[in-house]
């Protein structure tokens, strides 16, 4: 954990929900990590916690009204609003998630959201189905889409007993996050060598054709964009696609999974990213002529090119961490816990692609991400691709220090 935190002032808003009575850790790991806070709750919090816990561990009263004479005598909500380096809110119940999206100020909360310039973390925890549902999703996205930060939520048992995602994060990640957010940009991968694998392969036929995949590479291109942007030396191994080279990275362009390869060898970082969707299989021969148009059906032999990434992963000397990418059209969790596990990967990220993707996966300009590691898993709801990356580079630059301290 660096210092960033040291002297931050964090407003800490608890919404309600079963997981508020892990607000009372989140406050102790924030003052022992040096920030100040102050604690606003909602109604529905006081259900679940106490504002005297969270006064004595804050060591500052908590508000909880709009309409309080005592406070708007001494600090009003303007004014604590802009006290905040930084708004935390954990939990984020469905309902709080909904005003904001929707840009209420219908209690104390809402309006300093609302009031505040300072950027926004949300923790969200609820039920699995209410996170599922659509209403919930369209509000992520649209909050995603303003800047706002979701944080998680993660997948597991619910206190409601259900399966699934919905789960707040646990303090000591949000803690975590929040340190990485608030590390000034160029600072939390200075220096460090990322190479990243980005667009497809194309397997050659003959002369002029080609088997290939719909990957525009521009998951890949935001990705290096974002781990540039937090001061890494970024290698971007990029297949045949037309986008500009983002500022700062190194650009090394290749056609082929076997020219992949040999590039990603030469040089695979201390993190590796592969976002490039490389063909499984290549023709067995390559025609040094155009093949002439004949039978009316044709057969193709086809040979498995090697797993770049399962190939980098078991480096036994300079081994990177690892974060691989799955497309996915059914089956999402299962089949990328076992490309994880199967690939002995640090994290991996998931997307759907296909009639499952909703306009996100290939060639389109958002997405969204399930992201898996060995003891965990967060959802990174539907954004912009540019801002999606900037997300997965703070989660995998967290972790990547978390396993190298
Ligand atoms: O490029 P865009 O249009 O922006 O689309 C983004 C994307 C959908 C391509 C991207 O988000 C994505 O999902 N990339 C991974 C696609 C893929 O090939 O997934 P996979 O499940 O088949 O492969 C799993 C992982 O192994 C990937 O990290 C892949 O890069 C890697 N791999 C796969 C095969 C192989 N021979 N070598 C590899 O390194």
């Amino acid at each position: 954990m660096n210092d960033a935190l040291k002297g931050k002032r964090v407003l800490l808003g608890v919404s309600g929900g079963i997981a508020a009575y892990k607000a009372a850790v989140l406050v102790r790991l924030l003052r022992g990590s040096g920030a100040e806070v102050q604690v606003v709750m909602t109604r529905a919090a006081r259900e679940f916690i106490t504002p005297m816990t969270l006064q004595a561990l804050s060591g500052n009263p908590v508000r909880c009204e709009l309409f309080d004479e005592a406070h708007e005598a001494a600090m009003g909500h303007i004014e604590l609003a802009r006290w905040a380096d930084a708004i935390l809110i954990a939990p984020a119940s469905a309902d709080l998630m909904a005003r904001l999206a929707a840009g209420m100020a219908d209690d104390l909360l809402t309006t300093l959201c609302l009031a505040s310039e300072a950027p926004l973390y949300l923790a969200p925890a609820m039920n699995q189905a209410m996170w599922r549902h659509p209403a919930t999703v369209d509000n992520a996205a649209r909050l995603a889409r303003r800047g706002v930060t979701l944080c998680g939520p993660a997948e597991g048992e619910q206190a409601c007993g259900d399966q699934g995602p919905g789960r707040m994060l646990e303090p000591e990640q949000l803690l975590a996050l929040l340190a990485e957010a608030l590390t000034p940009r160029g600072r939390s991968l200075d220096g460090v060598a990322v190479t990243i694998t980005a667009g497809p392969t194309r397997e050659g036929l003959d002369p002029v054709r080609f088997i290939s995949n719909h990957s525009s590479g521009r998951m890949g291109f935001a990705c290096a964009a974002a781990a540039a942007e937090l001061g890494a030396r970024v290698r971007l191994v990029a297949g045949p696609v037309s986008l500009p080279t983002p500022a700062g990275v190194e650009r090394v362009d290749v056609e082929s999974a076997e020219q992949m390869r040999e590039a990603v060898l030469a040089s695979p970082g201390a993190i590796f990213i592969a976002t490039a969707a490389v063909a499984d299989y290549r023709p067995a021969a390559v025609g040094a002529e155009k093949i002439k148009k004949g039978a009316d059906s044709m057969r193709l032999e086809l040979l498995r090119n090697p797993d770049i990434l399962a190939e980098v992963a078991a480096l036994e000397l300079g081994r990177p961490f690892c974060v691989g990418f799955a497309a996915e059209t059914e089956n999402l969790v299962a089949h990328a816990r076992a490309k994880l596990e199967g690939k002995r990967l640090d994290m991996l990220a998931a997307n759907w692609v296909g009639a499952r993707a909703e306009g996100g996966g290939f060639d389109s300009e958002e997405n969204a991400l399930e992201l898996f590691w060995a003891d965990g898993a967060e959802s990174l709801p539907r954004a912009p691709k540019t801002e999606l990356a900037r997300e997965l580079l703070a989660r995998i630059a967290a972790r990547y220090h978390e396993t190298n301290k």
